[in-house]
């Protein structure tokens, strides 16, 4: 049997790298994976500062277990171009920064220590993608996902594929490829058993199969009626399978869900029936660790895209992502669309069988995930290239002809060669730029876009993002307009039968190269900040979401009289899932309101509009003097939900704090993200409160980034991370004029 332990701990690492570094283990600082090479500042920093070489080693002692077994560690992911030593001697390397690769330290392993040394190099290499061009985002150098160290039989289970070719139908058929390592060295029959158990962990059939091949499929002819796989109820089957042949024993295990899924050219069907794709781009970056996070913000991400932000896809911009994350997109039931690495540029012929190969690393390492639905096998935005794509798309098909490929565009009349035309579709916007002849359309209808003279399976992969940058800080007149640009696309995709939906870009704030963003190295494209705070626009996305999943209920307002150019707060849009809105304006003006479908007719939340028709202007110049605060009430099946209250006179009351997680976990590296906000007397953040606020961190946790931060936009947050050891863990924050906040969590 195989074992497979994380070798995170321990690594010694070193900045540069010597040739005869290989031999031995240099003194050095000791870290834990994820790491990343070299922490950023917030914004604002060279980015060229972790263009260049690093190591890092760790000694790994002979143990009697290893002896005529094959032994292995296993990377899930290295920025990049990786070369793997021991003893001295090359066993490996792997230029992807995003996909797993092996080294195999069989034979090469001695009695006593062993010293593996790991080098990396984070230059943008031309010669490996996505390099060579520009690229909007950093490729934070590092190792910066799990390392396993794996010891298993000389004949041993490579990879598991199940399809499942009758999920809708009463049979439950489960078909199982199992590819076998080494299978000349069984020695005899190799036998081959797996086990199915259902989403209760039961098991519910078994099947047997005896190979001396390579290959072998096993088929679980009829568990019969099964519980599919779906947005609401994800539920995940498992596959067991175990080897057995005179050279040893082996068993490896995978998740799978039944479900169908399909781009149709009159929308998306998943299990047959039809649903509109509403969903963010996600980059894999933090502030100050960049890539280097933890299992549990990699999983968070997909619970706040899913459960907060009510999206139903998530597109993997511009690489495959975190194994954390996609395990986590099945659990919580988001639909994946995952890329190869790149970025509008295309290499030479090197580069190119590198991006083929890496179709093939990303379909292998991912293809049992019911929630990955298409393979985007095309470098984002990039031109035609019809020998390079042909060859993309038939190698995924090949591998996996259960799912569809797409390739991403952002310029019409491109050569179809994938199964879904998919678009970056930036034209909202584009109509205040000079030279544009068109009014403010908010996509273009998919025939002006595919040139075709058939309607094909199309979706939208992204818009907004650099039409409109907007900060969390930015005025509220900007926020308005970053909202209604949301949803006006939401809507028009909505409306739209030949669109499957639409991708926005992007969940999250990211730090990108100079020559992106707005300076600071930071694309304020999310709808979250890079801490994943929300900005108003993320309640465009909330608001759609059923209200049993969550009552929104989110003005897009600082309630001020002069914040906006002129003054005052008319009209005011409020982003909603409630059937009705009651407003009270101080004392006097009261009324209710409801979901504006004149103006989103295709939303299935339109936001509440308080504009003239509910408030004469007469009246509302009668504020000229003077300031009311608003309450708003929320009403679904015509009982009361959800109440909220803007002062008209806010003042800093208190800070909150609170954590995203209740404790840290010391035995993995491990972040807890804590949220701080000035709070005025009506529970609300101060949006325009920019003060200091200092950092204490007292028991087993490093604070990652500094100890004195800036609100921004009211908001402050930063993270902790796990030491390895357990106690309690004390955080204070403070800032000049308010009573300190403290918070303990135990590092468990
Ligand atoms: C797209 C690109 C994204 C990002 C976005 C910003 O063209 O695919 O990676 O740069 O623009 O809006």
């Amino acid at each position: 049997m195989r074992s497979t332990v994380r070798m995170n701990d321990g690594w010694v690492f070193h900045e540069g790298f010597e040739p005869e570094w290989s031999s031995e283990l240099r003194p050095g600082g000791r870290v834990r994976l994820p790491h990343t090479a070299v922490e950023l500042p917030f914004g604002y920093f060279d980015e060229g500062s972790y263009q260049r070489r690093f190591c890092y080693q760790k000694v790994i002692a002979w143990t009697p277990e290893f002896a005529e077994r094959e032994v292995s560690l296993l990377f899930d992911g290295a920025m990049a171009n990786s070369t793997v030593f021991l003893n001295g001697r090359k066993v490996s390397s792997h230029r992807d920064g995003y996909t797993p690769f092996e080294a195999r330290l069989t034979g090469g392993l001695k009695k006593g220590e062993n010293v593996v040394t790991v080098r990396i190099d984070g230059t943008e290499n031309p010669d490996i993608p996505p390099f060579g061009g520009q690229i909007d985002y950093l490729t934070y150098a590092g190792i910066y996902r799990d390392v396993w160290l794996r010891v298993a039989p000389p004949v041993s289970i490579e990879r598991l594929k199940v399809e499942t070719p009758d999920a809708l139908g009463a049979s439950g058929t489960a078909m199982v490829r199992v590819d076998i390592r080494d299978a000349h060295r069984a020695g005899g029959d190799i036998r081959l058993a797996a086990t199915l158990l259902d989403p209760g962990g039961d098991a519910i059939g078994r099947t047997e199969a005896v190979t001396c091949d390579s290959s072998a499929v096993l088929q679980f002819a009829g568990p019969g009626k099964v519980a599919l796989w779906d947005l609401d109820s994800p539920e995940l089957y498992r596959v067991i399978v175990d080897l057995a042949c005179p050279a040893g024993t082996d068993r490896v295990q995978t998740n799978f869900g039944y479900r169908t899924a399909e781009f149709t050219p009159d929308g998306f069907l998943l299990n047959g029936k039809p649903v509109g794709i509403r969903g963010l781009n996600r980059h894999q970056s933090f502030p100050h660790v960049g890539y280097a996070a933890g299992r549990r913000v990699q999983e968070r991400d997909a619970e706040i895209l899913k459960r907060k932000l009510g999206c139903n896809l998530v597109r993997t911009s511009h690489y495959p992502q975190s194994p954390w994350f996609l395990d986590h997109c099945d659990r919580v039931g988001l639909l994946v669309f995952e890329e190869i690495p790149g970025w509008q540029h295309i290499g030479g012929a090197a580069w190119k069988r590198d991006s083929v190969q890496n179709v093939r690393r990303m379909i292998q390492r991912d293809w049992n995930h019911p929630s990955i639905v298409l393979w985007g096998v095309r470098i984002n935005e990039s031109a035609d290239d019809h020998d390079f794509y042909a060859e993309t798309n038939a190698l995924a098909r090949m591998l996996d002809p259960t799912r569809q490929t797409a390739g991403v565009r952002n310029f019409p009349c491109s050569e179809f060669l994938e199964d879904v035309y998919t678009m970056n579709d930036f034209v909202l916007g584009s109509e205040t730029l000079p030279g544009a002849n068109h009014g403010r359309i908010a996509l273009r209808r998919q025939a002006e876009v595919t040139g075709l003279n058939r309607t094909v399976p199309y979706l939208v992969t992204e818009f907004n993002g650099h039409m409109y940058p907007t900060k969390s800080t930015d005025p509220e007149e900007r926020q308005i307009e970053h909202v209604t640009r949301h949803l006006q696309v939401l809507d028009a995709a909505g409306g739209d039968p030949q669109v499957s939906g639409c991708i926005g870009w992007c969940m999250a704030d990211y730090n990108t190269h100079c020559d992106f963003g707005s300076g600071d190295r930071i694309c304020h494209h999310g709808v979250l900040d890079m801490h994943r705070d929300p900005k108003f626009a993320a309640y465009a996305y909330a608001s759609q979401r059923d209200p049993a999943a969550g009552v929104v209920l989110t003005p897009v307002t600082f309630w001020a009289r002069g914040e906006r150019s002129i003054g005052g707060a008319i009209p005011l849009m409020i982003l909603t899932n409630c059937e009705e809105v009651e407003y009270r304006i101080g004392n006097g003006i009261t009324g209710r309101a409801y979901p504006d479908r004149a103006a989103f007719p295709n939303l299935e939340h339109p936001p509440v509009i308080i504009d003239d028709r509910h408030i004469p202007r007469r009246e509302q110049d009668r504020w000229g003097m003077e300031w009311f605060g608003l309450e708003l009430t929320g009403f679904v099946g015509g009982d009361p939900v959800r109440t909220m209250r803007l002062a008209a006179d806010p003042v800093p009351v208190r800070l909150g704090v609170s954590t995203d997680f209740p404790e840290l976990l010391a035995s993995e590296k491990d972040h807890v993200p804590v949220r701080v906000r000035v709070l005025d007397q009506a529970g609300n953040p101060l949006p325009h409160f920019n003060e200091p606020l200092t950092v204490r961190v007292v028991g087993p946790a490093r604070l990652v980034g500094p100890d004195l931060l800036a609100f921004r936009g009211g908001r402050a947050a930063f993270w902790l991370e796990s030491v390895g050891e357990r106690g309690c863990v004390e955080i204070e924050v403070a800032v000049r004029r308010l009573a300190p906040a403290r918070l303990k969590l135990d590092a468990v």
